[in-house]
């Protein structure tokens, strides 16, 4: 029997696009829903109850865990889980999750204030990252070369940033810039890419016009990914590494991850194995 499949997110992307042509062969219905026509909040039937399950992929880093959280309780089946979404959705939790795990990641400081700024510079020499707890798509990651660059950045910080804006990480420099790209679907990665930077922007983000290419296979890369699924749980995710001379380290994990950058590099079909997953999920 077709099942039917919410896509919840701000806008239909290229991604969207792709999962909502590739689900009739598959067969899934999916459909686009506004991520911000929901008004949920009834513990048990909502806008989102007729669907068999609901593909979280809201770009905002504050939506997802609220609406996978209160669309749980009322019964839906949530991909990704409200738990991993909620750990993925800040960098300081989700990387102190993956330590306690013993799963590799960058050090890093918590800045909170000027105070704390001034220390972090003292402890990992510049280049350092400067960049905020709850982010996305690379904005306000900032690359501090220069220790006499360092404190008229963080005046924007201190005068600009509301409250939660404000909270940051500094950590050092990793990789030379590189990262690499683990897509994985359910508990398969489906493929792996090296972004590197486009050239106009030092950050890799697919969506500032990055470098990518297939990588090849790394049983370190896979121990890793499996470490951080035993920490979240199957899901959809694209887990971010950097290459450091004492191995691999998990940089974050997006929750709603952009793949087209992946699919490219890889021919990996992205949008059908995340189709079978689902089919998987639901039978
Ligand atoms: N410590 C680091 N060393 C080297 N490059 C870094 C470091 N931190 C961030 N970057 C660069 O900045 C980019 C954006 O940083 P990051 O991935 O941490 O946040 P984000 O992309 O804004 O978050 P999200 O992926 O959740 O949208 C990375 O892709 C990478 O190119
Ligand atoms: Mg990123």
């Amino acid at each position: 029997m077709t099942k039917s499949i919410a896509i919840v997110a701000d806008r239909i992307a290229w991604e969207e696009r792709q999962l909502i042509e590739a689900g009739p062969d598959l067969g899934l219905t999916v459909e686009w829903i506004n991520d911000e026509s929901l008004c949920l909040g009834q513990s048990d039937v909502t806008a989102l109850s007729r669907f068999d399950a609901i593909l979280l992929r809201s770009r905002s880093y504050t939506r997802g865990g609220l609406i996978a959280t209160l669309a749980e309780e009322s019964g839906s089946r949530v991909i990704n889980s409200a738990r991993a979404i909620n750990l993925c959705e800040n960098k300081a939790v989700l990387r102190t999750a993956l330590r306690a795990a013993n799963v590799p990641v960058p050090e890093f400081r918590l800045v909170l204030s000027r105070s704390d700024f001034a220390r972090a510079l003292k402890e990992f020499a510049p280049p350092v990252v400067l960049k905020p707890v709850y982010g996305g798509m690379g904005k306000r990651v900032a690359l501090i070369r220069d220790a006499d660059a360092a404190h008229s950045l963080y005046d924007y910080v201190e005068d600009l940033g509301h409250a939660f804006e404000q909270a940051c990480l500094v950590e050092p420099f990793l990789a030379g810039g590189a990262s690499t790209r683990c897509l994985v679907v359910g508990d398969v990665l489906v493929g792996v890419a090296e972004f590197t930077t486009g050239g106009e922007d030092w950050r890799n983000n697919a969506a500032l016009g990055n470098l990518s290419r297939a990588a090849a296979d790394d049983p370190e890369v896979t121990k890793i990914v499996n470490g951080v699924l035993d920490v979240l749980g199957p899901g959809i995710y694209g887990i971010d590494l950097f290459q450091t001379s004492e191995g691999y380290v998990v940089n974050e994990v997006n929750h709603a991850p952009g793949f087209r950058a992946v699919a490219q590099a890889t021919g990996v079909n992205v949008a059908d194995a995340i189709g079978g997953y689902l089919q998987e999920v639901l039978s």
